[in-house]
Parts: C-alpha cells; structure tokens; sequence
C-alpha cells in the first residue's frame, strides 16, 4: 500500500478552497478496475484500486483534509462512500445516488472531504450498482492528534481484517437476479481480507506477532448478508474502540461483528511461540460458513492447531455482548475533553421515529422497505434537486410517518423515500425488526448512542431500560430478528443523509432512506456550498448554479 504524500498547506493553498487552512493533506489517485481473482478458489471478476483487493488504506490524523482522485476505469458509472465518516457539512462528498451523480466511465472525479474532530476504523466501499458484490472495498483509518491522549499505548503495529461474506457468482449476475425480482440466496463463502483460508497450515502467514507485544487488530464486516464472528485460536481481545468511539476496555474470547460495524482490540504475543489461527465465521446461519488467516509468532516453526475455538450460538448471547459494550467516560475521542462530557441523556426528546423493515412484492418483483416504502434511486440527485430548488420535480417530502400502522408490512410502495429532519432537533429512533432475520443499520452524517437493543416491540415505557450514561457512540446498530433497537442523536450535521439497511439485497432492493436536514438560514456556517467541481446530472445539468450560500 503507497503512503500518501503529506504536503503543508502552504504549498498547495490554491487547489483547495473548501476545506480548512491549518490542517494537513493526504492526497491518493485511484485507478478503479476489474481484475481476475480467485477470493473462494476460483477464479472471478473482482474491482479492484490500484491493483489492490482489499484497496488501499486511507490513513490519517483527525482533521486531515483527504483528496482522492478516482479514475472509473469500469464500464459502468461509480460512486465510493466513506462508511462512518460524518461530512460535517458536506454530504456533497457522501458518494451515494442520493447525493452525488455518478463518475462515468473512463472519466476522473476528485472527493474532497475533512476527517472532522473522528478517530477511529472505518471502510469505504462502492454504492452504485451492485459494486460492492465484486469488491472495491477498503480501510480507512484516523489516528488521534499528537497532544490528545489515547487510552491505550501505541501498539507495536496495527492489523487491518476487512472481513465478510462473498458470492461466486459475479456482481452482474447478482445484481440481474435481483432486477428480475428474485432473490440472490444465500452467500458462498467467507474471507479475511479478500483471501479464503484453507485452515489446513499451507497457507502463508496474514499477520505476525513479536512475542510479548501487543498489536491493534482493526476487524470490520465488510460483507452483504450475514454477521460474523471474530476470535483468535489461545488469545483473547481487549476491545479499545467501536466506530470512532473509546470503550470501555473489556476483555472477550470473541466478537459478534454485524454488517458494516467496526471493532479495534488489542491482542498481546503471550502465547507459545507458534502459529494460530483467526477465525472469522458466519452467526445465525443454518450452515455455518467460515475462513481462517494465519498469525505468525516471528520465528515459529510450528503449525497452528486444527482444533478451531467454538463459536457462540443464538442470540442471546449476541444481545448480551451488546450490553457489554460501554463508552469510556473519562477517555479522550477526537477532542481533548472527555467523551462523557457530553450528557446525551439528559436532553430532552424533541421527536421519536419509528422504522419498521417490511419486504413484498410489486409487480411480482421483491422489493424491501421502511414502513412500507420502498426507495428508487433518482436521475437528479436528492441533494442537487434540492440544492437547486428543483425538489418538486424529483421526490416529494415525508411520504412515510414516524408512526408507522400496526399493518405496516403487508403493502409495498416504491418511491424515492426522503423524510425531513428540522435543524439542531434531538431525535429518538427506534427501529423494530419483525422479520426472522438480523438487520444492521447505518446512518449517515452523524454518529448516535446506540441505547438499546431487545428483543419483542417497543413502547415508550421501554425508555426506562435505555442506557442514559455510557452508550457507544456509534454509526451503525444490528436489531435481532422480532426485537427492536433504539438509538439517539442530534441533527446537527446540514446535508442530504442516507439511512440504509447494510445487507446488499435489501439496501439495492429499496431499504434505506434519505433524511434532509436543511440549515434554515441557508448559511455556511452550518453547510459548505456545492462545490463548483460537482458532477451535474439529470434534470440540474444544464441549469444555472443557484445563489450561495451565505457567510
Ligand atoms: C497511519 O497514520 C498514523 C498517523 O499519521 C501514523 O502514525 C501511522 O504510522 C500510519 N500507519 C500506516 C500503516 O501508514
Ligand atoms: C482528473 O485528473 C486530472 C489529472 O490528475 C486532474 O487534473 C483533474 O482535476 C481530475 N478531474 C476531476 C474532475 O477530478
Ligand atoms: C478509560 O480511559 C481512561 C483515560 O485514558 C483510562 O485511564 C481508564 O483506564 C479507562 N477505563 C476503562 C474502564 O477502560
Ligand atoms: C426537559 O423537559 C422537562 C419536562 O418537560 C423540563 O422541565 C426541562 O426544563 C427540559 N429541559 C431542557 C434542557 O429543555
């Protein structure tokens, strides 16, 4: 992987107008292609950047200002989005169809974003099409300030485990399962970092361990269906961080990692000099589907042990974990100030949402919902229709309630799903799974308290059971099958921000939504201006760039 140039901001102030002025810059050029490589075995189209799978890592400092230039050298138009990182007031660089229009073939377009007041593991991967089916996916980390300190010591290196699902089948093929209105099933295998292990000792060395040190291993599940299981074959994992957020540091055998969500632990060489295996395998499923990767003491010589640790089963378990999982009050994030310092719990509800996942038919084609509204991508934009002041043309406004009936998931509509959200509110959301199968959710823009997950429907007298003190801040939460999870958050972040559903068939099949939230002054204070490099698209192509907003 290339490190990045890091350049003052003295030597390039030209180039850059939106970002600012103190901060360094990490600057990358993407050539975004399709390459044969064999993840299970055998060999398949993959995307990769800069001939790489996983792509390479973006690394950084809180408050970096990161510049990637993307060269779509597929033959279909693309969009990356940087899964976790918030956007303070540039949802212009969010990479979704929501927000962006699409690189086009055989053309570049250059993201220019600030990792704003974040620390923490995150990933970026590919939202058009069914893109990500076929790779294109990888790190993105952010480091602490140099004066601010971290509760851990520096580890001796840090390891990166993009692990996840993976289909043999092409993205193509997937993705015209799904336009005929089928499903695409179940998933074939799992790998670490792009490899399936073959567990049987012959496979070379993934990461190695001095004895004695301790190392950060980065896990994030990357893939499209199903929740993993992380563990260490005679180890265990200190948890630091989830998802930008310092933990409190408890110690696990190990990890239910849920699609999109991220895990830092420590890990420290105490062991016998030997190898072990990682073990990354599939929760919930009827057939378990697993892979391994090889950690290397430095100078053994002896094979890891083919007894593999056992992963826990149901779900109760699962939920437990999920209690476990504490802020560290007096631990610094991105800012100086303790993370506790912020008393989400004693601020007052403004409003309380509820999402209910419903899937059906239309037109005899399966489509997933939220409160039985399904989203279509538009030609125009959400954010540039609105921008321009277009949106009556495009989508309509707070099609669903925050009420959704009790007969909510018998019907399916599909429309583009935009709902409103007023500036500065704190907002409660509840999201209530009454399928059989475990959901995950992202939102984008911001990072919320994940205060609750359990199992049945809520209600509002299950707001004595949240966690008002020490919730992870976090951006994405699993809700288990007939159970509900409630999170909260203040809108504070103006944009144009996508909720999705973080399992690749729902989200491609309509469940996700966009929340706008405007700033009511139209200032740049509280978002930047389009940048006058954006792609244009649709119905916004060939109209004149709207009035600026104003200082
Ligand atoms: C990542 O960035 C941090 C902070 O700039 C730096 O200390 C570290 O060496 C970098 N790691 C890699 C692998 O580039
Ligand atoms: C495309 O790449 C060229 C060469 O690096 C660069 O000068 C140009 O600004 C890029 N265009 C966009 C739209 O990012
Ligand atoms: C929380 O962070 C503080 C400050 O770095 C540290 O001293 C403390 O050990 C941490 N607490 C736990 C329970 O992890
Ligand atoms: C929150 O609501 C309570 C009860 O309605 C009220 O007494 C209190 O002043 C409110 N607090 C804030 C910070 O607005």
């Amino acid at each position: 992987m290339g490190k990045p140039n890091l350049l003052l901001l003295a030597l390039i102030s030209t180039l850059v107008v939106l970002v600012q002025s103190e901060d360094p810059y990490l600057f990358y050029t993407w050539d975004v292609s399709y390459s044969t490589l064999s993840p299970l075995g055998v060999p398949q189209q993959v995307i990769t950047i800069n001939g790489q799978f996983p792509g390479p890592r973006i690394n950084g400092t809180s408050n970096n200002n990161v510049i990637i230039n993307v060269f779509n050298n597929l033959d279909e138009p693309l969009l990356f989005t940087w899964n976790g990182i918030q956007q303070r007031k540039n949802s212009w660089q969010e990479g979704v169809l929501g927000t962006n229009c699409p690189i086009q073939p055989g053309t570049n377009f250059t993201y220019k974003f600030q990792v704003k007041d974040q620390i923490g593991s995150y990933f970026y991967y590919p939202t058009t099409s069914l893109h990500r089916a076929a790779g294109g996916y990888g790190p993105l980390t952010v480091h602490s300030r140099e004066l601010i300190p971290v509760p851990f010591d520096w580890p001796e290196e840090e390891y990166i485990v993009l692990t996840g699902d993976w289909y043999r089948k092409s993205h193509t093929e997937l993705k015209r399962h799904m336009d005929n209105g089928k499903t695409i099933g179940r998933t074939d295998g799992v790998i670490i970092n792009g490899k399936q292990g073959k567990g049987d000792g012959s496979d070379p060395p993934m990461f190695t361990m001095i004895p004695g040190k301790t190392y950060r291993y980065r896990f994030c599940n990357v893939g499209m269906k199903n929740s993993l299981n992380v563990r260490i074959q005679g180890h265990t994992m200190k948890l630091v961080e989830i998802e930008g957020s310092h933990t409190v540091q408890n110690v696990y055998d190990s990890l239910d990692v849920h699609m999109g969500q991220c895990y830092s632990v420590l890990v420290t060489a105490d062991q016998k000099p030997k190898d072990y295996y990682l073990v990354s395998s599939t929760r919930f499923t009827k057939t378990v589907l697993m892979t391994t990767a090889t950690i290397r003491y430095t100078g053994s010589n002896e094979p890891a042990s083919p007894v593999l640790p056992e992963a826990p089963t149901g779900w109760a378990w699962s939920l437990n974990q999920f209690r476990s999982f504490r802020w560290n009050l007096t631990a610094s994030a991105a800012r100086p100030n303790p993370q506790g310092s912020y008393h989400y719990g004693k601020i007052n509800i403004t409003r309380t949402i509820k999402f209910v996942n419903t899937a059906g038919t239309v037109d005899r084609k399966l489509r997933y919902a939220i409160n039985g509204l399904s989203h279509m991508n538009t030609d125009t934009p959400l954010k540039l229709a609105e921008y321009y002041g277009i949106q009556d043309q495009v989508f309509k406004y707070d099609i669903i309630t925050d009420d959704p009936p009790a007969d909510v998931g018998t019907k399916v509509t599909i429309a583009p799903n935009v709902i409103t959200g007023i500036f500065r509110n704190f907002v409660e959301i509840i999201f209530e799974n009454h399928e059989k199968s475990v959901q995950s959710w992202h939102l984008s823009g911001y990072s919320f308290f994940a205060v609750a997950i359990e199992p049945g429907t809520w209600s509002p007298e299950k707001r004595k059971n949240y966690n008002l003190v020490d919730a992870v801040s976090r951006h994405t939460i699993q809700v288990y099958p007939k159970g509900w999870a409630a999170i909260m958050t203040t809108l504070d972040n103006a944009g144009m921000w996508n909720m999705r559903s973080l399992l690749l068939e729902r989200n491609y099949l309509g469940q996700q939504l966009y929340v706008s939230v405007l700033s009511p002054a139209r200032s740049l204070r509280d978002e930047y201006n389009m940048p006058e490099t954006q792609l244009l698209c649709g119905k916004v192509k060939n109209l004149p760039f709207p009035a600026p907003y104003s200082s």
